[in-house]
């Protein structure tokens, strides 16, 4: 067992470093013994193993992360105390939601569009970009808005989200803001990136970033918090239904408020097709008194690793496809369709107003718990890379806003013009950097070819947001009848 010996912090004070040691300058460093104590409480007294060994800063950012931790909190969830869904149960309740379907949505298409547009002219929509993920299955070392995926130009994710949230604006003779939320593993070099290109166009004032909590990850046998390294704990972003509470913590919710933002447009930084603050779906949205809509797809197959739309007791929810049990994945309806069809492709409109109403209530979101292989350094001081999972780490989702909202609503979308996240490492069959190249070329030729533009053989052609959203701006810049030849960027 490890011997913390509490004279350590106090011989280190004796030490004559005393001066410059952060313990003895800051008040709240001037009481060690507490760390010792609330450590030993928790039969987390490792966390200390390599103590005598940190310099003051690092000694100083280990107590703040160890203050900060709810050890009673991740005891509950560790031993299932705290577990508040059974999603077995739960999903052997679930039934095919209410929803928009494409035909319904074609349908109402006129109606719909004009209310949508009606609140971009007025100012009323804003975009919620999350981006604190740490994509570890593209295996991308850097944050996912930064990887190359224009399919002629190169141009990062960010860079085409940008652009298309430029170009709605432009349209709508309108400025829409962007709230994009990092986490302490995508912020510093996501700011970096952003100021080194100026924003892809976007002026400083519509552009507000701010950084999700974080969670630590626990030894899943011993409830231990695991280090990353001597003097850190393993924290990771705390989902991105961390969002209410950042923007809380941040100056974005009372600037949601100055702007008088009514509706706000959220999406995935992976999403390249995504269609930026899509007045279709914001005049579903709108007209059906929706305080949080939901853009979903039809699944193929039951192992798609989409989360599933579904009613449950009642209200519509959405099941993680973590936690679908696969018979319930394949449950078929009468007529031969998979009973839960509707895939959840992250594209939601909230209400401002219900945003802001949750950011009272974040706490109360449940944390789901995934089993991870987390590196860490043990009490000798030497890095374990498990080959196994070796740790929990629990995360918060967005869309388990959605039982608390007055009103709800879900809309199909065709994949092929709304969806192609990038995901997996290039060469993989789904959800690739490959696959979202080729939706990318195949969206923009059908534009072209809506436009009355031909292609010669085997000529690849992009289109940037910022020269034509659709196939009319298309026609306009192009005139009827244009033949290209060459693979190009139309920007
Ligand atoms: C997600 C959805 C899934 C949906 C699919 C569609 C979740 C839990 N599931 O799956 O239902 O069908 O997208 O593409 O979201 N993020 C943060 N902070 C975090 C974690 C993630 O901002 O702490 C952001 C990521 O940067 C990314 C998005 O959330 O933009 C999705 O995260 P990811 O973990 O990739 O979700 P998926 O498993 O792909």
């Amino acid at each position: 067992m490890l011997n913390i010996r509490r004279s350590n912090t106090f011989q280190h004070s004796a030490l004559g470093i005393l001066h410059f040691d952060p313990f003895r300058q800051a008040p709240r460093y001037m009481n060690p013994t507490d760390l010792i104590e609330l450590v030993e409480k928790h039969g987390q007294q490792h966390l200390l193993a390599h103590w005598s060994k940190l310099s003051p800063a690092e000694r100083e950012s280990l107590e703040e992360q160890i203050r900060a931790v709810d050890f009673e909190q991740l005891e509950k969830l560790r031993t299932g105390e705290s577990k508040t869904v059974d999603w077995s149960e739960t999903a052997a309740r679930a039934k095919s939601p209410p929803a928009v379907r494409l035909q319904d949505a074609a349908k109402h298409a006129k109606e719909a569009i004009a209310a949508g547009e009606q609140a971009l002219k007025a100012g009323q929509v804003g975009a919620v970009l999350v981006a604190g993920g740490q994509g570890t299955r593209l295996g991308f070392d850097h944050p996912k808005g930064m990887y190359p995926i224009g399919p002629v130009s190169n141009c990062p994710l960010f860079q085409i989200l940008f652009e298309k949230l430029i170009a709605v604006g432009r349209r709508y003779g309108v400025r829409i803001p962007l709230f994009l939320m990092t986490s302490p593993a995508t912020h510093d070099e996501t700011v970096a990136f952003l100021a080194e290109h100026g924003r892809f166009g976007l002026p400083e004032e519509d552009l507000v970033v701010f950084c999700q909590g974080t969670m630590p990850a626990v030894d899943r046998a011993t409830g231990k918090l695991l280090l990353a390294e001597p003097g850190a704990l393993a924290l990771s972003p705390d989902g991105h239904g961390g969002l209410p509470a950042a923007l809380a913590r941040s100056p974005a919710a009372s600037i949601i408020r100055e702007r008088g933002l009514v509706h706000l447009f959220y999406f995935q930084v992976d999403n390249a097709l995504v269609t930026m603050c899509d007045p279709a779906f914001l005049g579903h949205h709108i007209l059906s008194g929706s305080e949080a809509s939901t853009q979903v797809v039809a699944k193929q197959d039951p192992a798609e690793r989409v989360g599933v739309l579904a009613e449950i007791d009642g209200k519509t929810q959405i099941i993680e496809y973590s936690d679908l049990p696969a018979a319930d994945a394949a449950r078929k309806s009468a007529d031969g369709s998979l009973e839960l069809w509707a895939g959840n492709i992250a594209v939601h409109v909230f209400d401002a107003d219900f945003m802001l109403r949750m950011t009272a209530e974040a706490g109360g979101l449940p944390f789901h718990i995934a089993q991870k292989k987390v590196p860490y350094v043990d009490e000798a001081g030497k890095l374990v890379e498990p080959k196994e999972p070796n740790a929990l780490k629990f995360e918060k989702f967005i869309f388990d806003l959605l039982p608390a909202a007055r009103k709800t609503l879900v809309v199909e979308v065709d994949p092929a013009e709304a969806f192609a996240p990038v995901k997996n490492a290039p060469g993989s069959k789904t959800d690739s950097p490959d696959t979202v190249r080729a939706a990318i070329l195949a969206q923009h030729a059908r534009m072209l070819r809506e436009a009355g533009t031909s292609l010669a053989d085997g000529v690849e052609i992009e289109i940037s947001p910022l020269f034509a959203l659709d196939a009319v701006e298309l026609a306009a810049k192009l005139g009827q009848g244009a033949h290209l030849t060459k693979t190009a960027v139309l920007k």
